[in-house]
Formats: C-alpha cells, sequence, structure tokens
C-alpha cells in the first residue's frame, strides 16, 4: 500500500512550541497543501495524523481524544493514534512521528 500523504518523507518541520497544544487536545497545520492534525495527549506525548479522515473530510484534530485514539468529530469513526489504522473499519490516515517540536513521517 503507497503512503498517501504527498508530504516529503525526510522533510522536519517546525511546528511551534508544544505549549500551543493543550494537553487532551489536537491542532491543524498546514504545510503546503498538506495539513495535519498533531495532538497533545494527557501523559504528554506528541502524535501526528493526516489532517482530513478518508471517510468524509472530517477534521480529526476537532475529535475527542485518549491516549490511543481519536473519534472524527463528524461521523465518530475511530483511528489509532499509534498507527493511523481504523479501528473497526477499514479506513486509515497516515501516521507521523513526532520529535520535539518537529515532525518526521513514520516509516511503519
Ligand atoms: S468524515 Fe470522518 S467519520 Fe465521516
Amino acid at each position: 500500500m503507497s503512503d498517501p500523504s504527498p508530504l516529503d518523507k525526510e522533510a522536519r518541520l517546525d511546528l511551534g512550541p508544544v505549549q500551543a497544544i493543550p494537553p487532551g487536545q489536537g491542532r491543524c497545520f498546514r504545510i503546503g497543501s498538506s495539513a495535519i492534525a498533531v495532538f497533545r495527549l494527557r501523559d504528554g506525548a506528541l502524535r501526528a495524523l493526516d489532517a482530513h479522515c478518508p471517510h468524509q473530510g472530517g477534521l480529526l484534530s476537532d475529535g475527542l481524544v485518549d491516549n490511543e485514539k481519536v473519534l472524527c468529530p463528524l461521523h465518530a469513526l475511530a483511528f489509532s493514534l499509534h498507527t493511523g489504522a481504523g479501528l473497526h473499519h477499514s479506513l486509515r490516515v497516515s501516521r507521523y512521528k513526532e520529535i520535539g517540536r518537529a515532525r518526521m513521517p513514520s516509516s511503519a
């Protein structure tokens, strides 16, 4: 399966201070014509997925999150914050690794 993200796999981008994302919430960052949703979990970890739900384009950064998953705000499909895989459905989004304020796409 090919990576659906058009972002450069080698790029590292400064997304600003982590404090800009309240614990337990997500924010959408636009990078050129692409967008990623970055989540700051309540345990302090960061997770990043493609911003738009593959179902009908819901903005995942506006969804409810726990330390394991995000629920799309439009129709509540769940996606793993660890892998981007759909939970109980076959859709998926790309997942990115977060390193401090920078992001680097995951090879997984
Ligand atoms: S748009 Fe995300 S579940 Fe429908």
